[in-house]
């Protein structure tokens, strides 16, 4: 069994040919941004953008919390994701696309350059799509989501990108939210060889008052969908006659890329805004550090392009440094959990980077199966999104890595646009479970929030980041006020008002960072952010619903789940309940989706509450994880009703 306390150091021949080669460089590196703060990001951004017009400023903090950078840059982002490569690279492979089904497309740059154009033009000439227009993507995984994506960039129109797994009534949010005049959509797509259909959500979500106008379809799976006649446009056919030359829209850095929905402890999601210049620096310059890509390299991220992971490391990132990124439309585990060790062999990938759920999940599904297939193309193995376990690291580092790969724990956030805290493949020697250090560039601190002091070795403080950085979320789309108390107003440093992203998080002996959870009322779901208030705004739409409180529970493969407490109306026996929980999981697949389904249910007859109202989930959260309650519960309004929940509990399990 590999200890946490196991250290791995870097692979000598790995170091040598590193973008970052030994700690001495980064540690020069981080210094020298610490010297210089402007200067070092200043430098970066010279060098990595090909900017139309120089900037003129590196960073404006005169409205702290809200922050500029790159005064007076102009760039484009979807040329500096294609039209700059074509020179060099226009028939390597930008995209290589495999399907469901085992279809492949590879799709050069100049390839991409073209589809990105018409695309761009049909939705300028038919679309009526300006700058600075909303335009929502509920897109399966295929390279018209990309190409889309990319089109909004290149003409300013900023892109809203809605995971195919939600619900209708959460795409009808999104889009009021972000008042979006246009969808791009598909029919649907196939999971495990069937079609599964995406437009009809768009349909439902658009009924009643919208503020959309159109819809364009991409046709994937060629399933008969509704039309609506003067609202919806085949893509099949109207990009046919469109030009492959698009001029692209001169962007100021700070013009806004995209907006990304995410959870929140409170409310409904929070549309994160990222901005052109410092998004796309940080995306291409994590590439080249955390993964190491090199020009020959393929590269391939499992995540899906609904959420950011997918935006920075399957498009944004990969393509603004001129790689060659894996895009999958399937599932990784049909025909069965061999489908990526087969997939990176077929493709010669050289870094692979998923969730820890996937690794859990391929572990228990197929432990032997790596090794029916030559994954000695793999250099760099990645995490993403929860922390990783001693035993699905393991298996991993010596199963899929063949004990060769560093594997790169990356933490970060929707908010923080790409990698914050991780280990540089060819410098930083590796600890199972752990983050490490901030990446170069990044103020990443573990504060006491009572002090702002640093926290100290193994005193559980909160991850907070000091200084702006250029990736960072610029605001909470149309609600400043919403920014300012979600991010800045739980931490302050020597007075000053600092990022905190939520986690809790502890420094070893070595000051390297371990991330221990998050602080508030959010769970993380395979990899993915649930507010627990959402999931009660769901549960709460039944009539029947009295009140209800949802909690985290750890979870063998996703994590945490989903618990639920519910106290309902009229209680009416254990056969009510069982319709009951029917009732409530339509509720929930229809208001959220899928993703959001609990996986306890539980109706009991009252919740620990304080006097003066106040729920205790702390104590839910110990009674779902089965543990008794040893803290002081004689100030609850009702101090019985923890051991009658508690019985209850333990009768359902
Ligand atoms: O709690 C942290 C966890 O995922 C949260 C961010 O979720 P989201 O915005 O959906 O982005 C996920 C992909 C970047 C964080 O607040 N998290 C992310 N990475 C890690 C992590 N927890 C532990 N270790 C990580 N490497």
């Amino acid at each position: 069994m590999i200890e946490k306390k196991q250290v791995f150091k870097p692979n000598k021949e790995f170091a040598k040919v590193a973008n970052i080669k030994n700690m001495c460089e980064y540690y020069e590196l981080q210094e020298s941004a610490m010297e210089d703060y402007e200067g070092f990001w200043g430098d970066a951004a010279k060098e990595k953008i090909d900017w139309i017009e120089p900037f003129t400023d590196v960073l404006d903090e005169s409205k702290a919390p809200f922050v500029k950078w790159f005064g007076g840059g102009k760039l484009n982002v979807a040329q500096q994701c294609i039209d700059r490569h074509l020179e060099t690279r226009k028939n390597k492979a930008a995209i290589i696309f495999e399907g469901d089904r085992g279809d492949i497309q590879t799709i050069t740059y100049l390839d991409l350059y073209k589809h990105v154009n018409r695309f761009a033009n049909l939705l300028k000439e038919d679309f009526d799509v300006k700058r600075g227009d909303r335009v929502i993507i509920y897109m399966p995984m295929i390279p018209e989501a990309a190409y889309a994506m990319l089109a909004c960039a290149r003409i300013g129109a900023i892109h809203s990108i809605v995971f195919g797994g939600f619900s209708s009534e959460a795409l009808r949010d999104r889009i009021e939210d972000a008042e979006a005049k246009v969808v791009i959509t598909a029919d649907g797509a196939y999971r495990k060889e069937r079609p599964y259909m995406l437009k009809p959500v768009v349909d439902e979500a658009l009924e009643g008052k919208t503020p959309v106008k159109k819809v364009l379809v991409v046709e994937r799976n060629n399933e008969d969908v509704a039309w609506v006649a003067g609202r919806d446009y085949s893509y099949n056919e109207l990009i046919k006659d469109k030009s492959s030359v698009c001029e692209a829209e001169v962007m100021d850095a700070e013009d806004p890329l995209f907006l990304l929905y995410t959870s929140g402890s409170t409310g409904k999601p929070k549309g994160v805004q990222h901005n052109s210049a410092g998004y796309i620096l940080w995306a291409q310059m994590t590439m080249e550090w955390v993964f190491d890509v090199k020009e020959n390299d393929t590269y391939w991220c499992t995540a899906d392009i609904g959420w950011i992971t997918g935006h920075t490391y399957i498009v944004y990132g990969p393509l603004a440094m001129g790689a060659t990124t894996v895009m999958f439309e399937g599932v990784i585990t049909f025909p069965d959990a061999g489908r990526p060790w087969a997939m990176v062999e077929d493709h010669r990938v050289n870094q692979f980077y998923t969730a820890p759920t996937a690794i859990r999940v391929l572990h228990k599904m197929g432990e032997d199966e790596p090794a029916k297939y030559d994954l000695s193309s793999l250099k760099v193995l990645g995490t993403v999104g929860e922390p990783i376990d001693p035993p699905a690291w393991k298996w991993y580092h010596e199963e899929v890595g063949g004990g060769r790969c560093p594997i790169v724990d990356t933490y970060w956030q929707t908010e923080t646009g790409g990698h914050m805290v991780s280990p540089l493949p060819g410098a930083t020697p590796i600890k199972p479970g752990c983050a490490t250090l901030p990446l170069p560039g990044i103020m990443a601190e573990v504060l006491d929030p009572a002090t702002g002091e640093k926290s100290e070795v193994g005193e559980t403080g909160y991850m907070c980041v000091t200084r702006p950085w250029p990736a960072q979320i610029r605001n909470v789309w149309g609600d400043e006020e919403r920014y300012i108390t979600s991010y800045y107003s739980d931490v302050k440093k020597d007075g000053r008002a600092v990022y905190f992203t939520g986690d809790g998080a502890m420094y070893d002996e070595d000051g390297y960072i371990t991330i221990t959870g998050r602080t508030d009322d959010v769970i993380n779901v395979s990899g993915h952010r649930m507010g627990t208030a959402e999931v009660e705004a769901a549960i709460k739409k039944h009539s029947n619903v009295a009140e209800v409180a949802v909690v985290g529970k750890p979870h063998p493969l996703k994590g945490e789940g989903i618990f639920a407490y519910i106290v309902l109306k009229e209680d009416e026996g254990l056969a009510d309940e069982v319709e009951e929980v029917r009732t409530i999981n339509n509720i929930i697949k229809k208001e959220i989706g899928n993703i959001a389904l609990c996986d306890d249910m539980v109706f009991v007859s009252g919740l620990p509450k304080t006097r003066s109202g106040k729920i205790m989930r702390r104590i839910l959260r110990i009674i779902a994880k089965g543990e008794v309650v040893t803290q002081d519960i004689s100030t609850l309004e009702d101090p019985s009703i923890v051991a009658t929940i508690a019985s209850k509990v333990q009768s359902c399990s």
